[in-house]
């Protein structure tokens, strides 16, 4: 009888450098933040699909076995990146609203219109549970291309038992991280949001339950009020989910408080976030999520970012990805609109859509850093310096993506 092979074991070396957040636990708050360490002349070693080890090329030891190599001359390494908030469970587009919007329509006009999120749930109700799975795998690959190896799913396109169920085994099939996006819209069977909150949560939560990791909901004028918000949270906490809020995206309407209230593990948006607000969440264990290429796609204001992490707010960075608001697959692109919008460091940046990211996904313990026994999600990007990820605007960064140890050669 022949053993079974051992995992196989790959080099990457003589990067120009890799650059990890340093230090352990989860979420990084204040300075810690900007805490990077860099190491010039570098290797990664991957071990089947961990980090065994990484280092300077000088102190490489020798390795004895077999060893595949990769040649890293002219790349930096970087964590895989983590898109911790994204809803890529949805068909069609919206590049007519897109178009009436640059000729002035305002996202909460083209909403209240029957377009906007509604637009969206007809499409993606129409294409069916194929169709779904279809959408999810290509945005997946459109993520892969810009360096994200650990995404979110959220659902809420679908709003019917058949389609959110579809939207949620899509994005667990493709290898995502489900949330049951439940509250995302009030669909048109339904005349107000509590009678489609009392059937949501009798007739989908207990399926979607054992599929999502987390909930999520919609609190905004228009959407759910904080109370909706408050009792849809709690069932889904009492189904065994993590609790997330869209809050604070257009008005302050009780998303914070509540966040803080039923134990959130994010409150996401933050867009119309006061001093208040900012006072809260930093004493606090729950993440805000920014996502400044939706304030950017809607020509809204930033979130106060600066004031979030000198107040020793945890944030993390994400894109939004999503037909209306956000339609950006690209956390290389964030990192630099943080850089330029928010005031955040690439350093700061870079944290922020790694471990801290994970962290709002529950897999801070093995994603989001280049260290041993972490998984082998690693980014080498085509560029001398690691901050080029923040540097180069709209730029071809990504090289090759390192995805549970296997090189995906991208450019
Ligand atoms: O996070 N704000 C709510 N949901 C999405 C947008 C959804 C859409 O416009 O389709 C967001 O921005
Ligand atoms: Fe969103």
């Amino acid at each position: 009888m022949t053993p079974p092979a051992s995992p196989r074991r790959l080099l990457v070396r003589d990067l120009a450098q890799l650059a990890t957040p340093a230090g352990r636990g989860a979420p990084l708050r204040g300075g810690s933040l900007a805490d990077v360490a860099v190491l010039e002349d570098a290797y990664l070693l991957v071990h089947g699909d961990t980090l065994e080890a990484v280092g300077r090329m000088r102190e490489l030891p020798a390795l004895g076995g077999d060893v595949a190599e990769l040649d890293g001359r002219g790349l930096c390494a970087i964590p895989g990146l983590v898109d911790c908030h994204a809803h890529p469970a949805f068909a069609g587009d919206r590049v007519d609203e897109f178009a009436l919007r640059a000729g002035g329509a305002s996202y909460e006009e083209l909403h209240a219109a029957g377009g906007g999120i509604r637009a969206t749930v007809a499409k993606t109700r129409a294409a069916g549970r194929e169709g779904v799975a279809a959408a999810v795998e290509r945005h997946r690959r459109w993520m892969l291309r810009h360096g994200t190896t650990t995404w979110e799913g959220k659902s809420g396109y679908g709003l019917d038992r058949e389609t959110e169920l579809a939207s949620l085994r899509a994005v667990r099939d493709a290898g995502g991280v489900p949330t049951w996006l439940g509250a995302h819209a009030v669909p048109p069977e339904f005349d107000d949001g509590d009678a489609y909150l009392d059937w949501a949560l009798a007739e989908v939560l207990p399926e979607a339950a054992p599929i999502a990791e987390s909930a999520d909901v919609f609190l905004e004028k228009g959407a759910f009020d904080a109370a909706q918000a408050r009792r849809y949270l709690q069932a889904s906490a009492r189904a065994g989910l993590a609790l997330r809020l869209h809050g604070d995206q257009f008005t302050e309407a009780g998303a914070v408080p509540l966040a803080l209230e039923i134990g959130a593990r994010s409150v996401d948006h933050l867009e119309a976030t006061g001093a208040g607000g900012v006072r809260a969440l930093a004493a606090s264990d729950v993440v805000g999520v920014l996502l400044p290429a939706s304030a950017l796609f809607l020509g809204r204001p930033m979130p106060p970012a600066r004031a979030l992490v000198e107040a020793g707010a945890a944030i993390a960075l994400a894109t939004d990805f999503n037909p209306g608001s956000a339609f950006c697959e690209s956390l290389p692109l964030v990192c630099s609109l943080a850089a330029t919008q928010l005031r955040m460091s690439p350093a700061e940046a870079l944290t922020a859509c790694t471990v801290n990211a994970a962290h709002v996904l529950g897999r801070a313990a093995r994603v989001g850093r280049l260290a041993p026994g972490y998984a082998a999600d690693a980014v080498l990007l085509d560029a001398p310096d690691w901050r080029y990820l923040a540097y180069h605007l709209g730029g071809e960064v990504v090289h090759t993506v390192l995805v549970a140890g296997e090189p995906v050669r991208i450019r």
